[in-house]
């Protein structure tokens, strides 16, 4: 009997597609530039509200880069970023490194930036105490949901880190407490892939099983 995933209960089916929807999810650099479906992005928003955060706090905060100055902005601002970066190897690696697509900025759709409110009231500070830094994973985890709900709606999303986070904070005139956890590029993929694009080109790859410890 199939088991009702709105009792909580869930079925054998639906741990292999979920299995398949964690190995079928890329992050995304090239973009198609047709607009993404607006119902299916909020329903993917909505999962914010749904991640666990320390405390319950719900840190994140989302700011959606629109106006075309901004999206400038970011654009220099990876531009200078990834130059940086580049210089930072030699050789063959400085080669490669060159030849990678590392963020889909000029053509992705939409754009959210997403910051960790480090100042934030909600959770009453509970398990903040001796590692703050859980606000920060808290923002992580819910960006990691948002991730999967996206590509199960066939939607793409690409993580850009290479930036400036303080110009970055300063382009979109940003709170003073809120720091930067990622910038997401996100729209339709123009390729579908169960491989890193960073394995396919041969920069790094996957290791299948996680390294565990006994202790
Ligand atoms: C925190 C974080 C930051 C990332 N920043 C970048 C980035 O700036 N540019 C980029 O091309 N990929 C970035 N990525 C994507 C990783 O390169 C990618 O997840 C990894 O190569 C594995 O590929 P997959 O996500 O398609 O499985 C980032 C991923 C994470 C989790």
């Amino acid at each position: 009997m199939t088991k009702p995933a709105a009792l909580g209960q869930f079925s054998a089916a639906f741990r292999n597609d979920f299995s398949e929807l964690l190995r079928w999810r890329r992050d995304v650099r090239s973009f198609r530039n047709d607009p993404v479906d607006e119902a299916a992005l909020s329903r993917c928003l909505d999962t914010f509200t749904l991640a666990p955060s320390v405390g319950l706090s719900q840190p994140s905060r989302i700011v959606k880069v629109v106006s075309p100055q901004a999206r400038q902005a970011t654009l220099e601002n990876f531009q200078r970023a990834n130059e940086k970066a580049l210089a930072g190897y030699e050789g063959e690696t400085a080669q490669a490194y060159a030849n990678l697509k590392l963020a889909g900025l000029k053509e992705a759709p939409v754009q959210l930036a997403v910051f960790c409110d480090e100042a934030t009231e909600q959770g009453k500070g509970l398990g903040v105490q001796t590692m703050p830094e859980m606000l920060h994973y808290s923002v992580v985890s819910a960006i990691m949901q948002f991730w999967l709900m996206l590509r199960a709606e066939g939607i793409g999303l690409g993580w850009v880190s290479i930036l400036d986070p303080k110009a970055l904070c300063a382009s979109l005139n940003t709170p003073q407490n809120w720091s930067l956890v990622g910038y997401l590029c996100i729209g339709y993929p123009e390729e579908i892939t169960r491989e890193p694009e960073l394995e396919r080109a041969g920069w790094e790859h996957r290791n299948a099983h996680p390294e565990i410890i006994e202790c």
